[in-house]
């Protein structure tokens, strides 16, 4: 097992640059998982680093090693596709032994690896099957069984899950999470989907046209997202943007919208004071919207009831105000209406501010 090193990796495709200059490190033994939306480069990196594709600058490092030059094979990484394409007509035992005869090791070993990783992932009754008598959930097992029968330096995978449908899915997923706290090999993990990325990523790194947003925690991406595309990309339904202006009267600030004036809370007044009469952006997560007063830091904002979707456990509110937008996320038992006028209540010490310019969060 190692840490992975990425160092101003550039890559581009004749004239046309994917990426620019990518700098990351993944731990060893952690979970880490590449997001953002399709084309952004995340198959890109993962293919840089097994050395499936060159890189046209830069140095990426597995362990202490630069492996720049070194062929796929020699980097003791195994990876896992959205398309697990099993050889059909051999049995789930020689699919798993398969890699490891063509490496030349010995039968005793590739017997005791091969029975580990079936006891692992629950196949040791299906080791005779063909892949067309197995189910996707179990071909795609099969195809994990393959990569971890190497006892690789990092497993790097590719939208594993994306050919099982969404249950499956959801289970593959725990599957997944307990397999890494098994073997605590360090894995990269790539998604398009941020609730993947979030339930399963010990951290996540979000990236954009090739460009590397944020790389943090869940928890931070979550509270604290560097900048609007991180605020929009990571959360469903997603953070709420009401372009405005910082007013200040007296001491005090005070988010103007169109038809909106919230009080700016104390913590935030440092940060927003440079920002005076520019414009800005408010963000707001769905949660951090109701209609009945809590102890926390709240501001009111009327608004418009546009449509109501009971989702059972809870509710999604769509609003308006002015030429605003928004979606409050509530209790199964706070009843709407649609078409009714009502005080849309904003937690205050909940919100973000951008630069409408720069799109990064004022803190
Ligand atoms: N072989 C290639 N030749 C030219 N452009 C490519 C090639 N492979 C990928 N790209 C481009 O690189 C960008 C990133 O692609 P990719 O890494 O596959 O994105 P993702 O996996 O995030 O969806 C895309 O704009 C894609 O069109
Ligand atoms: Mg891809």
């Amino acid at each position: 097992m190692a840490d992975l090193l990425i160092r101003d990796v550039k890559k581009a495709y004749g004239d046309n640059i994917v990426i620019e200059k990518l700098n990351m490190e993944i731990r060893d033994e952690e979970f880490m998982v590449f997001v953002g939306p399709s084309g952004c480069g995340k198959s890109t990196t993962l293919r840089m680093i097994a050395g499936l594709e060159e890189i046209t600058d830069g140095e990426i490092f597995i362990g202490d090693k630069l492996v720049n030059d070194l062929a796929p094979k020699d980097r003791d990484i195994a990876m896992v596709f959205q398309n697990y394409a099993l050889y059909p007509h051999m049995n789930v035992y020689d699919n798993m032994a398969f890699g490891l005869k063509m490496r030349k090791f010995p039968k005793a070993e590739i017997d005791r690896r091969v029975k580990e990783a079936s006891e692992i992932l629950g196949l040791g009754d299906l080791l005779k099957r063909k892949p067309k008598e197995m189910s996707g959930g179990q071909r795609q097992r099969v195809a994990l069984g393959r990569a971890i029968v190497r006892e690789p330096q990092a497993f790097l995978m590719d939208e594993p899950l994306s050919n099982l449908d969404a249950k499956l899915r959801v289970q593959m997923r725990i599957e997944l999470k307990k397999l890494h706290e098994r073997l605590k090999t360090t894995t990269i993990y790539v998604t398009h989907d941020q609730t993947e990325a979030m339930t399963m990523g010990d951290r996540i790194a979000v990236m954009n046209e090739g460009d590397l947003q944020q790389l943090d925690t869940p928890e931070q991406l979550y509270n604290n997202p560097a900048n609007m595309f991180v605020a929009g990309f990571i959360g469903s339904p997603g953070m709420n943007f009401l372009p405005g202006r910082i007013e200040a009267s007296g001491d005090d600030l005070f988010f103007v919208g169109d038809g909106i004036r919230l009080h700016v809370t104390k913590e935030k007044v440092k940060a927003l004071r440079a920002h005076n009469a520019q414009d800005i952006v408010l963000g707001v997560r769905p949660e951090d919207i109701s209609f009945e007063s809590d102890e926390s830091i709240q501001e009111v904002a009327k608004a418009t009831v546009e449509v109501v979707e009971p989702l059972g456990a809870e509710t999604y509110v769509y609003l308006s105000r002015g030429s605003h937008n928004f979606t409050a996320r509530i209790d199964k038992h706070t009843m709407m209406q649609p078409s009714t006028n009502v005080q849309a209540l904003f937690s205050m010490d909940k919100v973000h501010f951008f630069d409408a310019s720069t799109e990064k969060a004022i803190r």
